[in-house]
């Protein structure tokens, strides 16, 4: 089960070296987690295992995020995001994650894979403001309508800027 913990307010960062490493099934149940994941998101490996992947989520992530992940991994493709965790504390960590099916001899998706480093303070300049904005259409819209208002917003701003989520992402 999901443990309930209240948010600190304190952000932790990653070095360079940091490479948090994870894989889960088809239902994003964690099946795999480095070292590095446990000691950053301090849980160990029996507190992971088995685990749905919303263990390191922060309240403070648009919902439409993860959406945008989901969709794109079910049609196949991967996914860049910068995304804010929390830590078993409350503490918040930000990291650049490449999420990717994870296939087998045939080619048939069995599960998902992510790694993550340090995102780049410049980015997150972007990405903050960005995020809250979805958070507060959420809240607007409903639980029913949020991610369906927020994701349109993020696919209004890129079109006015002439590009996609992942050129965009990739760029900033
Ligand atoms: C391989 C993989 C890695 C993921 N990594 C994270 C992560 O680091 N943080 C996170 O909040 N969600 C991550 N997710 C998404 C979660 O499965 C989940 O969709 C998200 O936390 C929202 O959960 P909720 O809708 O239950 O609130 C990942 C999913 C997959 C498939």
């Amino acid at each position: 089960m999901k443990p309930k913990i209240t948010p600190t307010g304190k952000e932790i960062s990653l070095t360079d070296d940091d490479i948090i490493v994870s894989k889960t099934d088809l239902t994003g149940r964690i099946t795999y987690a480095n070292r590095t994941f446990m000691r950053i998101a301090n849980y160990s490996e029996r507190q992971l295992l088995g685990i749905q992947h919303n263990i390191v989520r922060h309240p403070d992530m648009p919902r439409g995020a993860f959406k945008l992940l989901w969709d794109t991994l079910k049609s196949g493709q991967e996914f860049f995001a910068y995304v804010f965790n929390m830590t078993s504390e409350g503490h918040g960590y930000w990291v650049f994650a490449n999420v990717t099916p994870d296939r087998d001899a045939n080619g048939k998706v069995i599960g998902y894979f992510s790694v993550r480093r340090k995102p780049k303070p410049a980015a997150l300049d972007v990405v903050r403001p960005i995020y809250k904005q979805m958070l507060e259409i959420e809240k607007a819209a409903g639980a029913a309508k949020a991610t369906d208002a927020s994701i349109r917003f993020v696919q209004d701003t890129l079109k006015g800027l002439g590009t996609d989520y992942e050129r965009f992402i990739l760029s900033i």
